[in-house]
């Protein structure tokens, strides 16, 4: 694994205020294993997600900004503006902003450059639908979306990829060991050839049951979770099960 092993929390259009605290209050103040341990919130939650986190490892992140860093976006965010807020990471291109809201690997492209200026580190999201995967065309689709949502400037380090295989997301069952291993070998593999190795995570149902199974495939750096983040004690022992 690339070091700390990464466990971002993705609320989607999810929790509130109370949630927060009882985050705040049923965590452990340092994350288990050595991870690290990240939350997205909705945006009007980074603030308050901060000051909650205030005494624990942490980390806040955004689900989405925009490329530009002011102007007439009505309803967008910049990345300064979540930087301002507190926030530290960038959830980018999620499979859910590429189908409702058509998000173009070019448009995750400028998005991440823009966020890494601002100082945040994006999670560039990945991967393919059930339908590619099919006609196997799972491996193609990933690199072709590797390749298009990366900017010619990312440098070692400043950013996440996040492999979720669109079928598995919020499905209840996770990729098997084996479809993981291959995708996140052929991410690496694209990722050592292009001199920015980058950790990799593994999104798409990841639960406490299933943490120790999956973390323990090679190139897999960590998971980013939607539902099973949704409760402190999920997401605790999903930390806490990590191989
Ligand atoms: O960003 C998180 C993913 O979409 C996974 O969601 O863990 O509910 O399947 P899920």
């Amino acid at each position: 694994h690339i070091e700390p092993f990464l466990i971002i929390g993705n609320w989607k259009m999810n929790g509130d205020r109370e949630l927060l605290q009882r985050f705040s209050n049923d965590i452990e103040v340092t994350a288990p294993n050595g991870c690290k341990q990240i939350i997205c919130p909705p945006s009007v939650l980074v603030t308050t997600a901060c000051d909650a986190f205030a005494d624990h490892s942490i980390d806040v992140g955004g689900q989405d900004c925009s490329q530009h860093l002011s102007g007439a976006f009505t309803g967008d965010l910049s990345p300064n503006m979540l930087v301002e807020a507190g926030a530290r990471w960038v959830i980018l291109g999620h499979s859910e902003r590429r189908s409702s809201y058509s998000e173009t690997s070019e448009e995750v492209a400028e998005k991440t450059a823009a966020a890494i200026k601002a100082g945040l580190t994006p999670i560039i999201c990945i991967g393919e639908s059930a339908t590619d995967r099919e006609a196997s065309m799972h491996l193609e689709v990933i690199v072709d979306q590797l390749e298009a949502s990366t900017p010619e400037t990312l440098q070692a380090g400043e950013a996440a990829i996040a492999y979720e295989p669109v079928w598995a997301i919020g499905s209840g069952v996770s990729a098997s060991e084996d479809q993981v291993r291959e995708a996140h070998d052929v991410i690496a593999k694209w990722l050592i050839q292009r001199r920015v190795p980058l950790p990799v995570l593994y999104g798409g149902s990841v639960k406490a049951t299933s943490a120790a199974s999956l973390s323990a495939i090679q190139n897999v750096d960590g998971f980013l979770i939607g539902g099973a983040s949704l409760d402190p004690e999920s997401f605790n022992t999903i930390g806490a099960n990590v191989a």
